[in-house]
């Protein structure tokens, strides 16, 4: 069993960040959370999409504008947070996302770093930088825990083998 601490991605299209995500949706357990980073416009939302697709919603992912969190249905119940308007950790605190966790839903966070005390210490980090192309995105995926860890391997064994079949 290989350890990974990071797994980097470049993708060259939006379908490319959803696939990805898609993998990683496919791969999530009860309990599981990922952590987007990235400016404005990297594929943060698009990478979420993918998750969602992946679950088996039937509802597409948007950016949410006026509310914290959005709760999608599938095959495990995906809370999407965009935490970029956000005033305090207190505000993330009161969302009882962590209770949400402990009972098996799975989380998707775009800009974690504005509460991250207030999320999941066990979560897969996901950095996205826009790349040399217009449409080229670097993303760096990262575990620091048992959780994360086995959701890295399961993610990045499910892209590999989706890519090796298209
Ligand atoms: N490789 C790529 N991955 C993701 N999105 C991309 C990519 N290339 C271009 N885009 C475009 O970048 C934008 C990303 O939007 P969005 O996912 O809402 O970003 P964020 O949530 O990070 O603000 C979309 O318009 C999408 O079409
Ligand atoms: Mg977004």
């Amino acid at each position: 069993m290989s350890l990974i601490a990071a797994w980097d991605v470049l993708t060259r299209s939006e379908e490319g960040t959803i696939s990805l995500g898609r993998a990683i949706g496919d791969s999530l357990s009860p309990g599981d959370a990922v952590l987007i980073s990235g400016e404005l416009g990297t594929g943060k939302t698009r990478l979420v999409q993918g998750i969602a697709a992946g679950l088996g919603t039937a509802d597409r992912p948007r950016s949410p504008t006026f509310v914290l969190v959005n709760r999608h249905i599938g095959r495990l119940v995906l809370h999407h947070c965009d935490l970029y308007r956000l005033e305090g950790t207190a505000e993330v605190e009161e969302l009882g996302l962590m209770e949400r966790v402990d009972d098996g839903d799975v989380l998707a966070v775009e800009w974690p770093e504005r509460a991250r005390a207030a999320l999941p210490e066990d979560a897969m980090e996901v950095t996205m930088k826009r790349g040399s192309g217009e449409e080229d995105r670097s993303i760096t995926l990262t575990q620091n825990g048992p959780l994360s860890s086995r959701l890295l391997r399961a993610a990045r064994s499910g892209f590999n083998a989706a890519k090796a079949e298209s």
